[in-house]
């Protein structure tokens, strides 16, 4: 059997680009970890998800002989991804940034959107890529303290129903401090979401917005990378599983209820592919 690949976020917000690298590369296996006893990375120290992010690499590596890595979130990217390539370079590494570029592409009005998290927006490689773009169009660029957290909780049986409450009004609270949305002159037309958990509260951002504004997301663009990725080093699942999908492991230090229900929700997976890891393996 082929080693997996290993796909990990503070959380399930990550699930939204195992999606995408599952449509990518069906014949691989995943083994996927939410770090959500840690959730949310993005309103905590960078030490803190650097540290997180080495012993969540090295456990996968060391118990699971993934072959890559995906860093499914964009604040744990911004934080460490140099440095683990420094520390793993000879493993295929996959990081996500806010798709800026990918919008400007997109904007007619040259007024775009960003959510992402507080770590992501205060980080010095946001800084460059923002720097990077800053002359062709405007940015607006909006932390959104506590969502990421609320969409983790929605998933919660005995938390959802508060949690989705708060989902509507911090989207309300922080679109509208963005500015006007639409497609006339001056107005936002595109809005990038900088974290893989918003991808999740996607339909009620059309609602909100309406139809004219495009939401940008980074799991496709990172699935064909990692794809590329993986045939230049030769490590690419060539053989077809004949109609059965191979197995997919789903790991969580939190909450296993949590992570079965976004995983059927929005993967349409088993409960059975989901397990609860804990301090025996050193990132519980
Ligand atoms: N899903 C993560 C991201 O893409 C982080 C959310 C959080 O834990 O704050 O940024």
């Amino acid at each position: 059997m082929h080693a997996p690949i290993g796909v990990f976020d503070s959380g399930i917000g990550g699930l939204s680009v195992l999606r995408s690298l599952q449509r990518e590369l069906p014949n691989e296996r995943f083994v996927y970890l939410a770090d959500s006893a840690n959730a949310p990375y993005g309103e905590k120290s960078e030490a803190f998800i650097r540290q997180r992010t080495h012993a969540i690499a090295e456990y996968l590596l060391a118990q699971h002989h993934i072959k890559a890595l995906v860093v499914a979130c964009n604040t744990a990217t911004a934080a460490t991804i140099h440095e683990l390539r420094e520390r793993h370079p000879a493993l295929p590494l996959v990081g996500l940034e806010p798709a800026l570029k990918p919008a400007l592409a997109l904007s007619h009005t040259r007024r775009i959107g960003v959510m992402a998290t507080r770590g992501t927006v205060s980080s010095d490689k946001f800084a460059r890529l923002l720097a990077s773009v800053q002359n062709e169009a405007h940015f607006e660029v909006q932390a959104c303290n506590g969502l990421a957290l609320a969409i983790e909780q929605s998933t919660l049986p005995d938390q959802a129903t508060v949690a989705q409450a708060k989902i509507a009004q911090l989207l309300q609270i922080y679109t509208r401090a963005m500015g006007r949305f639409g497609s006339a002159p001056g107005e936002i037309d595109t809005l990038v979401l900088g974290c893989t958990h918003y991808v999740f509260v996607e339909n009620a951002l059309r609602q909100l917005l309406g139809p004219d504004v495009q939401l940008v997301s980074t799991g496709e663009p990172v699935a064909r990378q990692t794809q590329r990725l993986l045939a230049a080093a030769n490590l690419l699942n060539t053989s077809s599983s004949a109609g059965h999908p191979p197995p997919i492991e789903l790991l969580t230090t939190g909450d296993l209820q949590g992570l079965q229900a976004a995983a059927q929700r929005w993967l349409g997976l088993s409960a059975e592919c989901c397990r609860a890891i804990s301090d025996a393996h050193g990132v519980g």
